[in-house]
């Protein structure tokens, strides 16, 4: 057995014998401990912090002695004076091993620190990033050997830290020389992995930060995350509307935009590049830090967005057989963009998984991870155009269905952005068949106490794409629509509120008329409008459901930031996902700006997901005769043969049946 001092790693559990006198750090890399270390183990960084730990472990059957480590050194004693180090703590390049130890390594020593999701079922972000700092103690020149600054500190690289064949640009050679002399041939790097490039030098040593962007750019909105890629903290988070929104409100009307207006694609480039120029510039204006100091991007976004940003003329994207220009993931030097990050910066941008599903669903499949999932997931990524992952660790599919705007209050009579004064959540009596709501910005319901004085400054203006959704759900069970999508008229509901209107009814929400406020009703129009993005939903849906053969899902994942306000109850009424245990329907908020995130903060969760989107099976519904038959079937409330067994012990949809109401004479819409 080796007399060499047993060193046992926590929380890793790695172990080995170490001859006395090696530092922890060379142990631990030895070992394959994750140890972080900036400055190559010369007592500068402090990144390399450990904790001994003395005493009795009986766990590990070891006595640790109080002179297991050789004793506090000067280095030590001056950064401890200048910086402080916690109490316990020793720097893992100047500690020497004496005799057995166990040694803690904290969290914040970590090099692949976790940084903890939220949510319970989602996966922790491992910080793996793609940018990292390396401090080098560089030769200096000789008149007798003579050799470039450049070539010296690539061999003090590949020397201090097994970096080789890296690549530098003249910005990097104007740096070099000033650096060296100022840092007194010590200098500090920024070196991009995926590319071997240096990005930056500074004099000395640089602890950072080094910062970067997960950018989800939305046909609607652009959001934006700030982040330290070496902690992985969110230090500000920004968003604005999509300028293209002027040249079109949905994907296909800016397609249509650029082949009627030639030249229209490099407008519609410009406006979105200058609008993330502005939120980038607004970011850092909020994290106050210089956006120049920005590393790193990653961008994801639907195909058309995806072409337009990159400059690409989206125009094949809107006809059969739909070709993107290219489905891979690009790494590209921001500034061929013309986005003002660091000169040196790059934006990756995951891929695509196909024509109609953007690298804004591979990184939905980044963040909630269906190929890991050993129950069968149906993801639904809710917006203009849905896309749709259903799969489990055997295999994933993935579609896009066009759901229109109606999903966001748009094409919606009453319908309007969510904003202060639009009613999000709906409820209706079914005795009484009265409504009672909430608005965006009050807590109240518009039956409780203080909720007028509570709405005053905004008032109620319309409703929004999640009010909607409940009103119409709430009707169906209140016996006010039948299963066809047609309003019944007051005589066959028994209520004033529903009020002929042309040949059809409306139910009235809000009557705000007598004060010159607004009428909010929900018409037979808007029914029609809600029924036909919720059948292009469900039909997307099963359409995967068929080819992955099965009839259930066993759990429901809402993504996307209006996903996120869904009630999966009234989700469910309307028929908008498959029969599903309501407990097994969650939420996952903006799970493509999360799973930029990802891609931003670990350069390992890239490859993965490259990988996984080339084994994901992409079904184009536009070209799948059964997609039709289901869009039929789906348009009834929730559906024309599906049983929904589930959603039936828990909501009371009445077998109601109405006409059109020719010769009806109940209380009429006025026309505004
Ligand atoms: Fe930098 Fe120890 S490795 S201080």
């Amino acid at each position: 057995m080796s007399k060499d001092p047993l060193v046992i790693f926590t929380p890793s559990g790695k172990r080995g014998n170490f001859a006395a006198g090696t530092p922890v750090l060379t142990a631990a890399r030895q070992l394959g401990v994750d140890l972080d270390s900036v400055c190559g183990g010369r007592g500068i960084c402090s990144k390399c912090q450990i904790t001994p730990g003395f005493g009795e472990f009986p766990k590990h059957g070891l006595t640790v002695a109080k002179d297991a480590l050789s004793g506090w050194n000067a280095v030590e004693e001056r950064y401890d004076s200048i910086r402080g180090l916690k109490k316990g703590r020793r720097l893992g390049c100047q500690a020497l091993i004496q005799k057995d130890i166990i040694i803690d390594v904290p969290a914040e020593s970590q090099v692949h620190k976790q940084v903890i999701r939220k949510r319970a079922e989602a996966r922790d972000i491992t910080i793996n990033p793609a940018t990292r700092l390396f401090y080098v103690e560089v030769e200096q020149p000789d008149m007798h050997e003579p050799s470039g600054d450049l070539e010296r500190l690539k061999a003090a690289l590949a020397d201090q830290w097994q970096l080789s064949n890296l690549v530098s640009n003249t910005a990097i050679l104007q740096q070099i020389q000033p650096a060296l002399r100022k840092g007194k041939w010590a200098v500090t790097c920024a070196i991009h992995e995926p590319t071997n490039k240096i990005l930056h030098v500074w004099p000395g040593y640089f602890e950072g930060p080094l910062y970067g962007l997960a950018i989800d750019l939305g046909s609607t909105t652009i959001a934006a995350h700030l982040c330290d890629i070496y902690s992985g903290e969110v230090l500000a988070s920004s968003g604005l509307m999509n300028p293209q929104i002027r040249f079109g409100e949905d994907l296909m009307s800016r397609v249509s935009y650029v082949m009627m207006n030639p030249g229209g694609d490099v407008e519609m480039t410009q406006a979105v590049r200058e609008a993330i120029n502005t939120l980038i510039q607004q970011i850092a204006d909020e994290a106050e830090i210089d956006p120049q100091h920005i590393f790193e991007a990653v961008l994801v976004a639907n195909p058309v967005m995806h072409h337009l940003f990159l400059g690409i003329d989206p125009v094949e994207l809107g006809q059969a057989p739909f070709a993107l220009a290219t489905a891979d993931s690009l790494t590209i030097p921001a500034v061929d963009l013309a986005i003002n990050m660091h000169p040196q910066a790059h934006f990756y941008i995951l891929p695509c998984i196909a024509g109609h599903v953007g690298a804004d669903a591979a990184a939905v499949a980044l963040s909630e991870e269906p190929d890991k999932s050993d129950d069968l997931v149906l993801i639904v990524d809710v917006g203009t155009n849905a896309e749709i992952l259903l799969g489990n660790r055997e295999r994933v599919l993935a579609c896009s269905s066009p759901t229109g705007p109606a999903f966001e209050g748009a094409q919606i009579s009453s319908g309007q952005r969510a904003a202060p004064g639009a009613i999000e959540k709906l409820r209706i009596d079914p005795i009484t068949k009265e409504p009672r709501y909430r608005v965006i910005g009050s807590e109240l319901w518009s039956d409780e106490k203080g909720f007028d004085t509570a709405i005053l400054s905004s008032g109620i203006t319309g409703i929004c794409g999640s009010g909607i959704i409940e009103a119409v759900a709430e009707m169906r069970m209140a016996g006010l629509l039948d299963a066809s999508g047609l309003i019944g008229s007051a005589a066959q509901t028994g209520t004033e509120r529903c009020i002929v209107d042309g040949r059809t009814n409306s139910y009235v929400i809000f009557d705000g008329t007598a004060n010159g406020g607004p009428l909010i009703t929900v018409t037979n129009g808007d029914i029609r409008a809600i029924q036909l993005a919720k059948a292009a939903l469900y039909a997307g849906a099963r359409l995967l459901m068929d080819k992955f053969g099965v009839d259930t899902v066993d759990r429901v994942v809402l993504a996307g930031a209006f996903g996120a306000h869904i009630s999966p109850l009234h989700a469910m009424v309307l028929g908008m996902i498959p029969d599903c245990p309501l407990e097994k329907v969650t939420s996952a908020g903006n799970a493509a700006g999360t799973g930029a995130r990802i891609a931003l903060l670990n350069l390992k969760a890239r490859a993965e997901i490259e990988q996984t989107v080339r084994n994901i099976e992409k079904i184009e519904t536009a070209v799948e005769p059964k997609f039709q038959q289901h869009f039929v079937e789906a348009s009834s409330i929730p559906h024309a043969t599906a049983p929904f067994p589930l959603l039936k012990t828990i909501a009371s949809l009445p077998d109601v049946s109405f006409n059109t109401n020719s010769g009806d004479t109940g209380r009429r819409r006025r026309r505004r």
